[in-house]
């Protein structure tokens, strides 16, 4: 479905932080414990490190560190938020949600709940945060974040070379009237599924499908099991078909774009999407060579990063766009700025631990 933006209140992003886990793993490191090498990785992902999570640092732990640095930017207390919600495909546990945990490391007691959307999480995540602004609520904490080293095999060098952890969080708010007048807020959006792709990546066991039991564990159906070549045809395919309805639903082109924001899940994906969409490298933004696929916080992490070093400024359109296991996609075009105080003098990234680990 793609929807163009209807009335007031539109979303303005106010506030955000990112989190990476104090692990490191390069691909020096996968070397020694794989039958891979260094130049097939970056050749054919172009990822070079990933970050982990060591001991104590969980998907809540990592939530919660981007969380608190986005309200904080925001110029807020935990009081001020009135909804969370939190994009992960590797919660806390499967009972109670990844909110709860979150909710009660931040001091927060308005509703919260989890979407699972897998890569393209954050960008739903934020669909039905404009939503929910309609609806009455004032300041709503979305946060991607993902723990997936520890669902990927070991053994399996097409997945364990492309996964990593980390987390984003963005406070948002309705726009105001200034706002309005500067043209800022979301535009466009597109959110779309394709269940004919479930078999393509997934992890098998732990639902009710298929309920954990010794024979799931030693056939290893708990970790991520992935068609690599099926999955990047059909990425490539969503990314743009997905963005291209965003910009039509917003009467923009491509031209228009300032920044390209799309999900980091493998460079030649990136590539051959931003080809076909007519957007050029220079205005595409790109982190994955030090984090892999984070999952729903790819889109967090690469977007605030691009804002925190001045890439992403105000008045920026900006076009974001994910898709991973469903097979699910989502697009939001969004005029970046926000008349909502930010300060700027705080920064976002929060590294768990100074001393940085290999793992
Ligand atoms: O959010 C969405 C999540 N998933 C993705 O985005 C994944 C999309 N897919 C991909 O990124 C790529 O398909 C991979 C990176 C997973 C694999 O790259 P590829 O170019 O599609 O390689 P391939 O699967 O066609 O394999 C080519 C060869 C095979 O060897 P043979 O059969 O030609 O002898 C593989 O066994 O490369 C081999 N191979 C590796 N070699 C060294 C597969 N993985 C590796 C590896 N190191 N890590």
């Amino acid at each position: 479905m793609t929807t163009a933006n209807p009335a007031l209140p539109a979303l303005t992003i106010r506030g955000w932080g990112i989190a990476l886990p104090s692990g490191r793993l390069t691909n020096a490191d996968l070397e020694q414990r794989l039958e891979t090498r260094d130049a097939w990785i970056v050749e054919r992902t172009g990822i070079r490190e990933r970050r982990y999570a060591m001991d104590g640092e969980t998907t809540a732990s990592l939530a919660s560190a981007a969380g608190h640095d986005a309200i904080k930017r925001a110029g807020l207390e935990p009081a001020d938020i009135d909804l969370l919600i939190i994009a992960t495909c590797t919660p806390e546990q499967t009972i109670p949600h990844t909110g709860s945990f979150v909710g009660e490391t931040l001091g927060l007691r308005c509703g919260s709940f989890d979407l699972n959307a897998a890569c393209s999480g954050f960008v739903y995540a934020l669909v039905l945060a404009q939503s929910m602004l309609s609806a009455g609520h004032q300041n709503i904490l979305v946060i991607g974040a993902e723990t997936l080293s520890h669902i990927v095999n070991p053994s399996d060098r097409s997945t364990l070379i492309l996964f990593g952890d980390g987390a984003g969080a963005a406070v948002v708010s309705p726009a105001t009237e200034v706002d309005h007048d500067a043209g800022r807020g979301v535009l466009a959006w597109d959110l779309g599924c394709d269940g004919t792709a479930t078999s393509f990546l997934g992890v098998t066991a732990g639902g009710s499908r298929v309920p954990t039991s010794a024979e799931s564990v030693a056939n290893g159906d708990h970790y991520i099991h992935m068609h690599g070549q099926e999955v990047f045809k059909r990425a490539v395919r969503a990314i743009v078909d997905s963005a291209t309805a965003t910009l039509q639903s917003a009467a923009v082109s491509a031209d228009d774009v300032a920044w390209f924001v799309p999900h980091q899940a493998n460079l030649r994906i990136i590539e051959s999407a931003t080809k076909r969409l007519g957007i050029p490298a220079e205005r595409t933004v790109v982190n994955l060579e030090r984090y892999g696929n984070t999952s729903s916080a790819s889109i967090p992490l690469a977007l605030f990063e691009a804002a925190d070093d001045g890439r992403i400024s105000d008045g920026d359109l900006v076009l974001i766009s994910g898709c991973g296991a469903g097979m699910t996609w989502a697009s939001m075009l969004l005029r970046w700025g926000t008349s909502h105080g930010i300060s700027t003098q705080e920064h976002s990234t929060q590294e768990h631990s100074t001393q940085e680990n290999s793992t």
